[in-house]
């Protein structure tokens, strides 16, 4: 997805700006640019297809010397790939500017545009914000209040930086829906998408708000909000100032990498959705034409990655009406298989390069599947090139063996893509808009999980010295206790078994006793009360109960029953906050048995072989 970054100093900032690309290249990107302001008050600019070490070359080719400047790294959405259409954009030579996000009401702009007379030299949404800043410069002399009329006609979401040959030494930026922070420096200020970006000259960061506009200057910034007050925002310093490939503070790349869900679940929403509905163009180009065409879904995919699928496949039939069957790829690809007319071969991958989830895509493309989407958290990866459309996770380099963000960034994912499929099948904006603001109050949610973490770890004591485990949960919740059962015996060695609850009589009941422990997610749903008695005939047989539940559940602790008290959640969400306290319950298990939390013995992070 695109990146942004842009620096005022008071000298050369094209190494700032390139180094600043380098560090948001894990995003995913097809293009890169940078325009920077040179000592004699032109804009001048590279853009490159392909990778930021591309514009490197240009940039040791052709230096760019000044003290402001904007860079990018575009990841398509409108218009394919390529010099032209990669930012920044310019508006005559005077005016330029970089883009994160989607403008909806792009069409209707370019035609007035172009009936004024811009001419317009790419197929992207972002040249007409260019053009329609340029526009009201004209009328202004003042680019801040350009920038602050053209967004009140802009529709969609976005994060802008912009700047103007005639105002040196200032950029002006504008957030709504795609994230944007400012480094604050001695005497030299930044913007990026990112803080990671910007770790090289600054550790801090003001976070823009949704609606803000700033005016950023050598010296100053000055902060508006939507409704153009005057707002202080307030200075943070960033935490751990390590790399993402560094543990910093954390004992593990699994801790860290549990601790960065809510951002990590906020970036992937960036952008693609709005404060009511998701925004279709966010899932590619191809999503519109392509929506309305499908009949029924199949979702292929292996391990963590085929456990969100089975989550979607309630999701999807539930709420998009659509049949969806899941299947993991290594028993799909050898087996015979029917692609029905009109079939949407969903794959889903952490790397992207999982040999047989490759395998089965070359299969169901032979067989003549409709369209092929995949959800990936690995730009450029094989998955992501051969398929015709892909929603990027916005998960960041996972280095721990066991995915724990990667997972719930592709449910995240998955989501957003259901309710656009949804909407196709006559699924009412009302319920769309319910379920968008849960994913919004999602990454706080997922932070008051985490503030469990030490209550967590305390019953993590209760399993270092058993051998086996059994996982319960029903509807949307059983797919997570497979995942929680993952986990466990991944990274602690101890055997997990997950059931769906309904199905204990059948079979596992028989194996309860006072040393085999059982885990149950139990969000106040429609199914809780047929739970409730799943976990009656475990108690009665002498099993010892760990139960994560919300306070409408009623569930209390009692002798042998451990209750922990989850936030409450729209159903359809809750797969995905109640992963978490299971994640950090096989890493504290693990850590106490001292096993190789990060690199469990036999496995591997990318499954690149069969
Ligand atoms: C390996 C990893 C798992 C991952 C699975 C699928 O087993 O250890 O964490 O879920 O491969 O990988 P993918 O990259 O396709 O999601």
């Amino acid at each position: 997805m695109c990146g942004i970054v842009g620096a005022i100093a008071q000298r050369d900032v094209q190494g700032i700006l390139l180094e600043g690309l380098r560090r948001l290249e894990y995003r995913g990107y097809d293009s890169a640019g940078m325009v920077v302001r040179n000592d004699s008050g032109q804009l001048v600019r590279h853009r490159e297809l392909g990778k930021v070490a591309a514009l490197a070359d240009a940039v040791d080719h052709q230096p760019l010397h000044g003290g402001t400047g904007i860079a990018h790294t575009r990841w398509a959405t409108h218009g394919v790939p390529s010099q032209d259409n990669a930012h920044p954009h310019m508006s005559g030579e005077r005016l330029a500017l970089v883009h994160n996000g989607i403008i909806e009401n792009f069409q209707e702009l370019r035609e007035s545009l172009e009936a004024e007379g811009y001419r317009f030299t790419s197929q992207t949404d972002t040249e007409v914000v260019a053009h329609l800043i340029e526009k009201h410069y004209q009328q202004t002399g003042s680019l801040l209040t350009a920038v602050r009329q053209a967004r009140a006609i802009l529709h969609g979401a976005y994060a802008l930086a912009v700047m103007h040959a005639d105002e040196p030494n200032c950029i002006i930026v504008t957030r709504e829906g795609s994230p944007l922070v400012l480094g604050v420096g001695i005497g030299e200020h930044f913007a990026a998408s990112d803080p990671l970006a910007l770790l090289p000259v600054t550790d801090r960061f003001i976070y823009l708000e949704e609606g803000d506009l700033a005016q950023v200057e050598l010296d100053q910034v000055q902060i508006w909000d939507r409704e153009d007050a005057v707002v202080t925002r307030s200075v943070t310093r960033f935490e751990h100032s390590a790399d993402a490939a560094e543990k910093g503070a954390f004992r593990h790349f699994m801790l860290k990498e549990i601790y960065e869900q809510p951002e990590v679940i906020r970036n992937t929403m960036a952008g693609r959705m709005t404060e009511s509905r998701v925004l279709e163009r966010a899932l590619g180009a191809k999503a519109m034409e392509l929506l309305p065409e499908i009949k029924n879904v199949q979702i292929i995919a292996c391990g963590t990655s085929y456990h969100a699928g089975m989550v979607a496949r309630y999701w999807i039939e539930e709420l998009a009406g659509v049949p969806c069957s899941v299947e993991v790829a290594s028993e799909y690809r050898y087996r015979k298989h029917v692609i029905q007319d009109g079939t949407l071969f969903l794959t889903i991958s952490q790397s992207g390069e999982t040999a047989d989830t490759l395998a089965a895509l070359r299969q169901g493309k032979d067989a003549g599947f409709r369209a092929g989407l995949a959800i990936c958290n690995v730009a450029g990866s094989s998955l992501v090139r051969e398929s015709d459309m892909v929603v990027m996770t916005q998960a960041g380099p996972e280095i721990g063996v066991a995915s724990t963000k990667a997972f719930t960034t592709q449910l995240t994912a998955l989501l957003m893509f259901t309710l656009a499929l949804a909407r196709q099948n006559g699924h009412s904006a009302e319920n769309e808009k319910a379920i968008v603001e849960a994913l919004h109050l999602l990454p706080g949610q997922i932070q008051e999980v985490l503030d469990l973490d030490a209550d967590i770890a305390k019953l993590a004591e209760h399993f270092v010295e058993k051998h086996h485990s059994l996982f319960l949960g029903r509807g949307t919740l059983f797919p997570i206790a497979m995942e929680g059962a993952l986990k466990l015996k991944e990274i602690s060695y101890i055997h997990a078994e997950a059931y769906p609850a309904g199905e204990l009589k059948h079979g596992p009941l028989a194996l309860v006793d006072s040393e085999m422990p059982v885990i149950t997610v139990a969000p106040n749903n429609e199914l809780l009360e047929k739970l409730k008695s799943n976990l009656q005939e475990v108690r009665a047989r002498g099993g010892e109960l760990f139960v994560f539940a919300d306070r409408k559940s009623g569930l209390k602790p009692e002798e042998g029953i451990h209750v922990m008290t989850l936030p409450e959640v729209h159903p359809i969400v809750a797969p995905i906050l109640y992963t978490i306290p299971l994640q950090l319950l096989s890493y504290h298990v693990a850590v106490l048995k001292g096993t190789d939390v990060d690199q469990p013995r036999n496995l591997a992070k990318s499954v690149t072989v069969e």
